[in-house]
């Protein structure tokens, strides 16, 4: 059994290194092959938006490391991800790998495997997207998630002085393995407000009625009671999951497929009305 440490810092031997390695070294107490991968040390392009990755069995065109990822997630059977939290959310490049996982998105290729997150952050109250990325990763992946902390641990290195960090951390990596091993999904970690992504962010939609979690896109209503805001999910409010594998079949066959054909038809009619801004303000250069 196997698990990949990624991390999502530039900086080496920083607080998501410590707290990754950590994990690792509980994982590898627990049974667990271990790797750790620094996803700024490989070249991740952007995602080049043509969308053809989705309809050709080779999938994307682009010549960069993330093919490379893509094999390293396949061998594990558990990803550990350790990401700091930069401006309220993950670093850009966790964003940048994200984009390039559409192609991922309906094939289901890692559906099933598990992972963990760990956020090392140095501002309390300044986190509150902080699990987004990690979340909209693993759901395009289709993994289920046994833990999601977060740490407050500010300069470089300083978590090595936090033994409940340490402790957390190691345990983290020892659940995980264990979760793979038993083949037990149970999450671990404190529960927050949505019943899927766990976050506490909260929408209200326009009809003032009715609310969701962003993330997730499962509906509900808020509850007041004795002073106490709650949040009531729907019945089935799971079902409609954003990253379940029925939403994204559908997804895929009824609003993605025939866009294309949309795009195929429509192509004279487009070179025509399209020259008045191909001509204006080039951006070449
Ligand atoms: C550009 C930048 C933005 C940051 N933004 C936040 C933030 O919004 N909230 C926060 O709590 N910490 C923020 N931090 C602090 C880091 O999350 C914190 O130092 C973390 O421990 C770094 O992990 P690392 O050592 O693995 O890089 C920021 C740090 C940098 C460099």
């Amino acid at each position: 059994m196997k698990i990949l440490g990624l991390i999502g810092s530039y900086r080496k031997n920083g607080n998501s290194d410590i707290l990754a390695k950590e994990a690792l070294m509980g994982a590898e107490e627990a049974g667990a092959e271990v790797e750790l991968l620094r996803l700024t040390n490989y070249r991740i392009e952007p995602c080049q938006g043509f969308g053809l990755c989705l309809f050709r069995e080779e999938g994307c065109h682009i010549k960069d490391d993330v093919k490379f990822i893509w094999s390293k997630i396949g061998e594990a059977d558990g990803i550990l991800l350790s990401v700091p939290c930069y401006f309220l959310e993950s670093t850009a490049v966790l964003k940048q790998l994200i984009d390039r996982a559409w192609v991922l998105a309906h094939r289901g290729t890692f559906r099933g495997k598990y992972a963990s997150v760990m956020v090392p952050y140095a501002t309390r109250g300044w986190i509150p997207y902080a699990m987004l990325q990690p979340n909209i990763f693993f759901g395009i992946l289709g993994l289920k998630i046994i833990h999601r902390a977060a740490f407050n641990v500010q300069g470089l290195g300083e978590a090595v002085h936090d033994d409940a960090a340490i402790k957390k951390a190691r345990r983290i990596g020892m659940e995980l393995a264990r979760a793979i091993l038993d083949q037990d999904p149970t999450y671990r970690s404190e529960r927050g407000l949505c019943p899927i992504c766990q976050d506490r962010n909260i929408r209200i939609l326009k009809d003032h009625k009715a609310v969701e979690c962003p993330t997730c896109g499962i509906r509900g209503t808020l509850t007041v009671q004795d002073g106490i805001i709650d949040v009531v999910f729907d019945e089935n409010a799971v079902s409609t999951y954003r990253f379940d594998p029925v939403v994204g079949y559908n997804h895929f066959t009824y609003h993605i497929k025939p866009s294309r054909d949309y795009f195929l038809r429509t192509k004279e009619d487009r070179k025509t009305k399209g020259k008045l801004y191909r001509d204006y303000l080039k951006d070449e250069g």
